[in-house]
């Protein structure tokens, strides 16, 4: 049992072995807050920590009782208007033109495991026991709208996962103008709130700031969860670090616009929203119908960042990726793009696969530019048939050339674009999302598909599908390289035009899901122009995500490590490209190239036939070491040690789960000379163990290692004497460190 329901105090405790979420039915019947954190003791009633009180100004719920005001309680689900004046959680325009609802409770029930969320991408359980679910009902009597508040405890992850369906008992049709996924009263401000923001290539970079009165918030009305802010947010004490303290993260699984936003008042209060964006948002619903949000899922932590990272990691690749994929390691791919972009023959693609071969690379990834007229980005997009000027046997002939060289084939489509210059666009040109009588606005000359429309989905299904089932095709990259404009769908009345960001990725979701159901083997990576859509509702059907344009080792010290305060190793799409880089231009050595791309999926974006023999015999080794520890790299326990944010160093690391395995990444940017003696202490290691350090060939044990520390101090700490190597700018070292069985520490 991990839920329990107090009759008398009509008070509920979801709990697990570290926190505790309590809340309460208030006297007014609305659901008030009384708890998120650590796990406590459960009692009967938890009602003192009911905040009753007279504030001059303050509105009443009730006659000739000044104390109870929902502008002080806590609450669960709350509404604007009726003595609260927060930002609230949904909010209902009616008939008479009405904003004003009161949901008050009416039932509750708890099920085992976790029911799933119709069209949506969700958590999940295995076994019943996993977790347990509480569904709370309201009713607001004058619409007859029933509110249904669904939490998720998980048994073993410190984690709750929220969402809420709204169905109209009614006989009106109402429009939900808000329906946010989660709302929580905290009771202090004291936190720092930290969002991963950026732009295109450098995406999700650490952002903190102390909480303070009024409202910080971050979002997206691109039309897709976007660079600029990723729908992910850590409210932490301000004590707290990367290995102690209390913090809070918060994920919304979703890929379209949303916001996520926490407002301090005046007696620092904090209310956590995150949801749907309510801008341009108006769900039309009618009597009978249900609306179902996406599910925001809440991590806390009492062991610093390190840990609720960790929570997260392993709840999204075991419960929210799911499929062939999941648990397995990734194959070793070579992408065309940054080798050739579009200039590219069928011999060129055969003789990078064939070199890509030679150094042990398991896939070979053909980017854009194989179908319809796409020779340029002007032209072609909607044409899902391969140009047979560039390829003589179409994917077929490329992929059974690639196959019988001994590697797996991939191919890259752009499934929700079209270019006006193409075949599908000349046939549909009322498919695409554009507003009557208004300029239609182009990215990169392309315009985007209306996915809220099935047929449209449906015709792209069926040409990407015929593709899929005749050529040997054993990964696919699913990009989208532009944001939505001139949101209007032809095939939706007006009452209805609020419904079309939501509805289009549900049609995005739709074909994912076919498309995954039909090809189960075949390995998706998601992709947006880079990392624009690097979120979780992405992750539940594409297990990999090309993390970041900008495939530059310096550039992706920040991006790689803001991306892992919420998502897994194994998801982070990571290439080694050519130097000088094609995005800053910059000269890295290639180990350090490697060195940051190995915490990742790993791949190459070059093309190996350009580079010396030196360099092939580098490459060489870099797939051997991969090969060899790849397990531990994407699946092992991560940790953040020294940010890149803070200093000139980065250092993280991964430990395999039996603890035997470690590997640290030391990343320098800028060489210093005459620097200090320096040493990091490790996390997650056997205390008891002893560890061969694979640089110095020493042995230390575990607690060694993580209280004295593992000494990264270099030659450029004094003289460069005869035979050592000098270090230069963009160094990078790999330690591994291997339990040596039966060997006592120096
Ligand atoms: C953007 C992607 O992020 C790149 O990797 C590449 O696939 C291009 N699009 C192709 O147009």
């Amino acid at each position: 049992m991990s839920i329990i329901y107090h009759e008398k105090s009509k008070t509920f405790h979801l709990y697990n072995d570290s926190m505790s979420y309590i809340m309460t039915v208030l006297k007014n019947g609305h659901m008030g807050q009384l708890y998120c954190g650590k796990r406590i003791h459960d009692r009967e009633d938890f009602s003192y920590l009911l905040e009753m009180c007279v504030r001059p100004m303050g509105s009443y719920v009730y006659d000739a009782d000044r104390l109870f005001s929902l502008d002080y309680l806590k609450q669960e689900y709350p509404v604007y208007g009726s003595t609260d004046y927060h930002e609230p959680a949904v909010e209902v325009l009616q008939g008479n033109g009405s904003r004003i609802s009161d949901f008050c409770y009416r039932s509750f029930s708890i099920s085992d495991g976790k029911p799933t969320l119709a069209g949506l991408p969700a958590t999940y359980t295995e076994e019943d026991s996993e977790a347990q679910t509480l569904t709370i009902t309201l009713e607001d009597e004058v619409t007859g709208l029933l509110l249904h508040l669904m939490y998720t405890i998980f048994t073993h992850s410190s984690a709750i996962a929220r969402s809420v369906c709204i169905s109209n008992g009614g006989k009106e049709t109402v429009h939900l103008t808000r329906v946010m996924s989660l709302s929580l009263d905290l009771p202090d401000d004291k936190y720092e709130w930290i969002q991963f923001s950026g732009a295109w290539a450098r995406e999700r970079h650490v952002k903190t700031r102390r909480l303070e009165e009024g409202t910080v918030s971050i979002g997206s009305m691109r039309g897709h969860s976007s660079h600029e802010h990723n729908p992910f947010l850590v409210l932490k004490r301000p004590t707290a670090d990367e290995h102690q303290g209390e913090a809070l993260g918060l994920s919304f699984i979703y890929s379209g616009n949303f916001l996520m936003q926490a407002e301090v008042d005046c007696h620092h209060m904090t209310r956590v929203l995150a949801g749907i964006h309510p801008d341009c948002f108006d769900w039309k619903l009618e009597p009978g119908e249900s609306f179902q949000t996406p599910e925001a899922v809440l991590v806390y932590s009492s062991n610093g960042m390190n840990a609720m990272s960790q929570t997260f990691h392993h709840l999204y690749r075991k419960r929210l990726a799911h499929g062939y994929w999941r648990d397995r390691v990734r194959p070793i791919l070579i992408n065309n793009w940054e080798a050739t972009y579009f200039d590219f023959t069928e011999e060129r693609l055969v003789s990078i696969a064939e070199k890509a071969k030679e150094c042990g690379v398991e896939l070979f990834v053909l980017d854009d530019g194989w179908f319809g007229q796409r020779c340029s980005d002007r032209a072609g997009l909607g044409d899902w048939i391969a140009n047979p000027d560039r390829l003589s046997g179409g994917i077929t002939g490329l992929a059974d050339r690639i196959e019988a060289l001994g590697m797996k084939f991939g191919l890259w489509f752009e499934p929700e674009m079209v270019n006006k210059n193409s075949d599908l666009y000349r046939a549909h040109p009322d498919w695409i999302l554009s507003t009557p009588n208004r300029s239609e606005s182009h990215g990169r000359y392309q315009y985007v598909l209306d996915f809220s429309r099935p047929e449209v989905v449906d015709c792209i299904y069926q040409m990407m599908a015929k593709i899929l089932r005749e050529a040997k095709v054993s990964y696919v990259k699913w990009d989208m390289n532009r944001s939505i404009t001139e949101c209007y769908s032809s095939a939706l009345p007006a009452d209805r035009q609020g419904e079309v960001f939501h509805r289009y990725i549900l049609g995005v979701y739709s074909l994912y899901e076919r498309l995954t159901s039909e090809f189960p083997h075949v390995l998706f990576e998601s992709c947006a122009s880079g990392g624009g859509r690097f979120d979780p509702g992405m992750l539940y059907y594409a297990p990999q995500c090309w993390t970041s344009d900008d495939s530059d080792a310096v550039e992706r010290l920040k991006i790689q490590y803001g991306t892992s305060f919420c998502y897994p190793i194994s998801s982070m799409g990571t290439h080694v490209s050519v130097a000088p880089n094609h995005q800053v231009f910059r000269n890295t050595p290639l180990h350090t190239r490697a060195n940051v791309a190995y915490f990742g999926t790993f791949g190459y974006e070059l093309d190996l036939n350009k580079l010396s023999e030196e360099e092939i015999l580098q490459v060489k080794e870099q797939i051997a070491f991969m090969k060899k520890y790849r397990e531990v790299l994407q699946y092992g326990t991560f940790y953040r040690l020294v940010s890149p944010f803070e200093g000139n160093e980065t250092i993280w690391m991964a430990v395999s789960e039996d603890r035997r395995t470690a590997i640290v990444g030391w990343y320098r940017v800028m060489n210093v000379v005459n620097a200090y003696y320096e040493r990091v202490r490790l996390e997650g290691l056997d205390p008891q163990l002893c560890y061969r350090n694979s640089l110095s060939g020493t042995l230390h044990y575990g607690d060694e290692l993580m209280n004295l520390g593992l000494i990264t101090t270099d030659v450029t700490a004094g003289e460069v004497l005869g035979g050592m190597k000098p270090c230069t700018d963009y160094d990078s070292r790999i330690y591994v460190l291997e339990a040596a069985d039966g060997q006592a520490g120096l």
